[in-house]
């Protein structure tokens, strides 16, 4: 009976060190947790159970392994992750401060990826590759990006500061900053706070002055109708 005891008290005392060291060491993930997930009731509801931050904290130590060039190992533990939680991320992937998966279940991220600070992802988004092409050909995510559940984020693309992905949304082109993208293929129907609604190319994200143009020859020819 002693035995059994002293074997119940080891067992707790090392989950509570889990529990502290979860704590100390990924403090700004779990409070990101906390303030990103309204649903969030308390801090040890969010270390025990958002396996959005267990499949962080795995990805943490697999990316530290990664780095070392332990790749068997890093992939290992990605992999032990994504058995656990859905979540799939490459040990490679490059993952910024305060990063939160909301639900989690079907994320992936690729392994050239790399993703900047107070990054939201939901269920099913992924961050992925067009092909079978080698170096960097998963996306380069900015600060501040939500990116909704569903969503698909592919090739080496940028998603600029503040952007917003629409949930199951198709994106295979830069996005500016500060820019909501919806739809199959993206297009952006909300920059710097004003609506609008064009499709993802280049030379018209960057040139406000031709889009002001097209839409005064579009009234031009509704009046001519007229
Ligand atoms: C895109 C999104 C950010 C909305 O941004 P918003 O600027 O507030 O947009 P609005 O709600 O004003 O909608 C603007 C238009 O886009 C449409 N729309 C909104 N989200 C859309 C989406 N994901 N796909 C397609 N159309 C969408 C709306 O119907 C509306 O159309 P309308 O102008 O013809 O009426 C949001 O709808 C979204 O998809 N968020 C993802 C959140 C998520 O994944 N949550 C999962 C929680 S489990």
């Amino acid at each position: 009976m002693d035995y059994l005891i002293s074997i119940l008290i080891i067992l707790l005392a090392i989950f509570v060190i889990k529990l502290v060291l979860i704590w100390v060491i990924f403090y700004a993930d779990v409070r990101a947790a906390q303030k990103r997930d309204p649903a969030a009731k308390s801090f040890l509801e969010v270390i025990l159970l958002y396996p959005g931050l267990h499949a962080l904290i795995y990805h943490r130590i697999a990316h530290f392994f990664y780095r070392l060039k332990l790749f068997f190992l890093a992939r290992a533990l990605s992999q032990i992750a994504r058995f656990f939680t859905g979540i799939e991320i490459h040990p490679g992937a490059i993952i910024g401060k305060r990063f939160f998966i909301d639900h989690g279940l079907g994320v992936v991220i690729g392994e050239t990826a790399i993703v900047g600070d107070d990054v939201l992802l939901y269920q099913g988004a992924t961050l992925g590759g067009t092909g079978i092409v080698q170096g960097k050909r998963h996306p380069t995510v900015g600060n501040n990006v939500v990116i909704g559940a569903g969503a698909k984020v592919l090739g080496n693309i940028v998603i600029g500061d503040n952007a917003y992905i629409g949930a199951n949304a198709v994106v295979i082109k830069d996005v500016p900053p500060n820019s909501t993208v919806i739809g199959v293929p993206g297009r952006i129907t909300k920059q710097d706070g004003k609506k609008m609604d064009i499709s993802l190319d280049h030379a018209r994200i960057l040139d406000p002055i031709m889009q002001a143009i097209e839409e005064l020859q579009d009234r031009v020819k509704n009046l001519e109708k007229k």
